[in-house]
């Protein structure tokens, strides 16, 4: 099962790197999988930290994807590093054992520490569309973009029933992004 989280790390100088990744859970530790090249995977090797954030403020993974810092951060309570100021609950995390990969290495990482902020206040069928949305954001380049407006104009009828503010402006961003991606396939001067 592989649950969709934001990953903050920071690299040897303190600079923080926020992300949104699939974890798994394999006995008590959370593993993380980053393609290579990877930012997390350099922070992680480097500093063998990483905190895991479980939010459904779904504007920190369109943030994340279109570059804006959709969020703010606060240091972690138990190693260097920073967790989200708003978010449900956080882990902070020692890396313990790492499978290299020339593609995709997996990285096994032991819970040192947990928090819970706030309650879960159950399934939203609009976050999904936006968790949806951002994962072909992030493969905008590799996914065929018929597919990425069919997948789009499903995901749609969520966003129209069950949006609120926050998945909207999420939608917004991400959407932006994928007309951008169609402009420039098409050779259009967006600048
Ligand atoms: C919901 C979601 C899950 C993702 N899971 C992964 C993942 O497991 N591995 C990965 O390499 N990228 C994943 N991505 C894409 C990364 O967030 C993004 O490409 C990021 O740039 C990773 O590289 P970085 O560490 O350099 O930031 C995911 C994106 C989304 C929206």
């Amino acid at each position: 099962m592989i649950y969709e989280a934001i990953i903050s790390t920071i690299d040897t100088l303190g600079n923080a790197h926020v992300t949104p990744f699939g974890i798994s859970m394999h006995d008590d530790l959370v593993v993380i999988s980053p393609y290579k090249p990877s930012t997390t995977l350099d922070n992680i090797l480097a500093t063998e930290h990483a905190v895991m954030n479980l939010t459904d403020d779904v504007r920190v993974f369109a943030g994340a994807l279109t570059k804006r810092q959709a969020w703010a951060l606060l240091p972690a309570s138990k190693v260097t590093g920073f967790r989200l100021a708003d978010t449900l609950a956080h882990k902070e995390l020692k890396l313990v054992k790492v499978i290299d990969d020339a593609l995709r290495p997996q990285l096994f990482m032991e819970v040192l520490h947990a928090e819970q902020h706030q309650a879960f206040n159950g399934f939203n069928r609009a976050q999904a569309a936006v968790i949806e949305l951002a994962v072909l954001v992030s493969r905008l380049t590799r996914l065929p973009m018929e597919q990425i407006k069919q997948d789009i104009t499903y995901h749609t009828i969520a966003i129209e029933k069950t949006a609120g503010a926050r998945e909207l402006e999420a939608w917004g961003w991400l959407m932006e992004a994928v007309t951008n991606h169609q402009a420039a396939l098409n050779g259009d001067n967006i600048a």
